[in-house]
């Protein structure tokens, strides 16, 4: 491998090139990123369409201590479903109580995640006519310990209309399976509704969770593209994500049913707070929003203006003046200076559509003229041919197998350099060869992830997918980061990610490789922003299963220029091609890292059958 160091082979690499793919699928959010304990905290599943339903609520007590029933009672007017609790036993008379009382409990979704030590935020809403004596806790998983507990004393004249109560519960146990329970021995008619248990402590305190951006942050993310993927367009356009329900007092928010991954949503993640989120991470935001298309209803391109103009608005939203209409709605939630959005994509996956062109036009042009610099993403392929509707980028999307993908890695080779750029925003190995996330995905991905490097003239961004997946609701397989209430890893295709953390903004050089059909490589040289050193970082994936040594020369530099201390080789590989990683063994493929001993302008190094190996040589 012959690598070409000067400064004339040097070609910077978009600073927004690697980023991530946010999508509400698998439980990303609810249930995941999004740090809210309690699942269906309105009683709203199902919405005000189909009957609601309390799931995953549950009524502890039986017929003759309790009837718990729904109605539309509630002070939020775009949630009107309140749960009525009549209480029929007491604490003295003929009907007494089982100890502790009776009440509801919420086991949040599949188990809340309960830390000693930790402090949790209860907010409820209720309302009765008669005195209450209400207990809040969260125990463990049959209710039985307490892990931490608080009384709600009230008189009937304070709790006659809706009274918003909150209490603040610290932990005394640990328990990863817990559940909110409220009980009461008291008879009379309870009215509940948002009911909500947060951790106080979330990432930069707003409301995610933390070990899980943690991972997401060390990939160094430029850009969040967000909230889907097919979640955006919805089998049917009434259940497709709409921005302006997901905003404001997260009380006061719908909610709705995601009928594409087919679970419901709060929607405490809403616009806001992905927004929220890619500044919080340093990264752009790329929004993504339904252009009056969904898998199985479209908007004739003659209506569509009231989707256009929820577009305009969310674009004020997002970067409006605090005194615009839109932008002080942002302001009032508590962040007054404009986000930074600069790219929007018009549609998810809907170019061959019939109404998709026709529509994406309207969009394009009234988004151009109200905002001229924001960059537009088409939902159609311009890799192979020319567009036939103007757009900044096109966006590309690609599943398959490990062998495809990764001959993939020369897919942008002989793309047009005119025209718009690409925008990968979805690629993973899918199917047997992936599982639900194996070495050989990882190593395919890592070579379509050179090519993308090398071609990055033509690419802009790129983004793995899915991101996410709690393994309670498996919807898509593989996914890069796995997670229950407690525990996470990344699978190999995430620790392929965390190779290329430093590309975004660094230079990529020219290499050239001695015909190997089996190997893949690339080199990059940036400065670390840590210690202010020159790196040269060269990656090789081995596709092959033998050992190849492989004599790499570095041209370019000055004599002696690379150093032998803090030279390092970082390795990514296993036993077999279909080995995974899982929460008993996290760390089965995760990369390795050693010195690298014989670093220098010439050096033969051992690349491992079926291993993504970087050299990262200091300079
Ligand atoms: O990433 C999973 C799904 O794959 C996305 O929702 C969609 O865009 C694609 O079909």
């Amino acid at each position: 491998l012959v690598v070409n160091a000067s400064e004339a082979s040097a070609r910077p690499i978009p600073e927004t090139l690697f980023g991530i793919f946010f999508e509400e699928i698998n439980h990303a959010g609810a249930g995941g990123l999004w740090a809210e304990l309690v699942s269906n905290r309105g009683f709203e599943a199902g919405g005000p369409n189909v009957p609601s339903n309390i799931d995953p609520w549950s009524i502890i007590g039986d017929e003759s201590s309790l009837i718990v029933s729904t109605d539309r009672s509630s002070c939020f007017e775009r949630n009107k479903i309140a749960l009525r609790m009549e209480v029929l036993c007491d604490s003295e008379g003929t009907n007494i109580c089982p100890a502790g009382g009776v009440g509801v409990y919420n086991p949040g979704f599949w188990g809340m995640n309960i830390e000693k030590g930790k402090s949790y935020k209860v907010v409820l809403y209720v309302r009765s006519l008669d005195a209450i004596n209400l207990s809040v806790s969260l125990t463990g998983s049959n209710g039985l310990q307490t892990l931490a507990t608080s009384d709600i004393i009230a008189s009937a004249s304070d709790v006659s209309n809706w009274t918003k109560v909150e209490v603040l519960l610290e932990a005394k146990a640990t328990d990863h399976n817990s559940r909110l329970q409220l009980k009461t021995s008291r008879k009379g008619v309870i009215w509940f509704d948002q009911v909500s248990a947060m951790p106080l402590d979330t990432y930069k305190g707003h409301g995610f969770r933390s070990d899980l951006v943690a991972m997401v942050a060390d990939l160094k993310p430029r850009f969040v593209r967000f909230p889907g993927g097919c979640f955006v367009e919805g089998e049917w356009l009434r259940n497709a994500f709409r921005w302006k329900a997901t905003i404001g007092p997260w009380e006061e928010r719908p909610g709705h049913f995601g009928d594409v991954w087919m679970y419901w949503t709060d929607d405490g993640l809403g616009y806001f707070e992905f927004l929220q989120l890619s500044e919080d991470l340093g990264a752009y935001p790329v929004w993504v929003f339904n252009n009056g298309v969904s898998h199985n209803d479209q908007v004739d391109t003659s209506s569509v203006l009231p989707f256009v103009q929820e577009a305009l608005d969310g674009i004020e939203f997002a970067r409006g003046d605090p005194q615009s209409k839109w932008g002080s709605l942002r302001a009032a939630m508590g962040h007054p200076e404009p986000f930074d959005l600069r790219y929007v994509a018009i549609g998810n996956e809907d170019c061959g559509k019939k109404n998709y062109r026709g529509n994406y036009l309207k969009f394009f042009s009234a988004i151009r003229q109200a905002y001229p610099d924001i960059k537009m993403i088409s939902n159609c392929d311009g890799s192979s041919r020319q567009l036939d509707h103007p757009a900044d980028f096109y966006d590309y999307h690609v599943y398959t197998s490990a062998s495809n993908l990764f001959s993939m890695s020369h897919q942008f080779d002989r793309t047009s350099r005119k025209g718009p750029k690409a925008f990968v925003s979805e690629y993973a190995v899918t199917g047997k060869d992936a599982g639900t996330g194996s070495l050989l995905a990882g190593l395919a991905e890592a070579a379509f992830l050179i090519g993308i490097e090398k071609n990055s003239d033509v690419v802009e961004m790129a983004s793995y997918a899915p991101l996410f997946v709690n393994t309670n609701d498996r919807r898509w397989n593989p996914d890069a980061i796995v997670f229950n209430s407690s525990q996470l890893y990344g699978t190999p295709s995430y620790w392929v990610q965390l190779f290329f953390a430093e590309s975004s903004a660094a230079n990529v050089l020219n290499t050239k490789l001695q015909a190997n059909t089996s190997l893949v490589a690339s080199a990059i040289t940036w400065k670390s922003s840590i210690d202010s050193k020159n790196y040269l970082r060269i990656k090789v994936v081995n596709f092959g299963s033998d050992n190849v040594t492989l004599n790499i020369r570095v041209d370019g530099l000055e004599a002696n220029s690379i150093q032998l201390s803090g030279s390092t080789k970082t390795v990514l590989t296993s036993d077999n091609l279909a080995d995974e990683n899982s929460f008993k063994a996290p760390n089965k493929v995760a990369p390795t890292q050693s010195l690298l001993e014989n670093a220098g302008e010439e050096m033969y190094v051992v690349l491992l059958p079926r291993s993504f190996t970087s050299f990262d040589l200091l300079t």
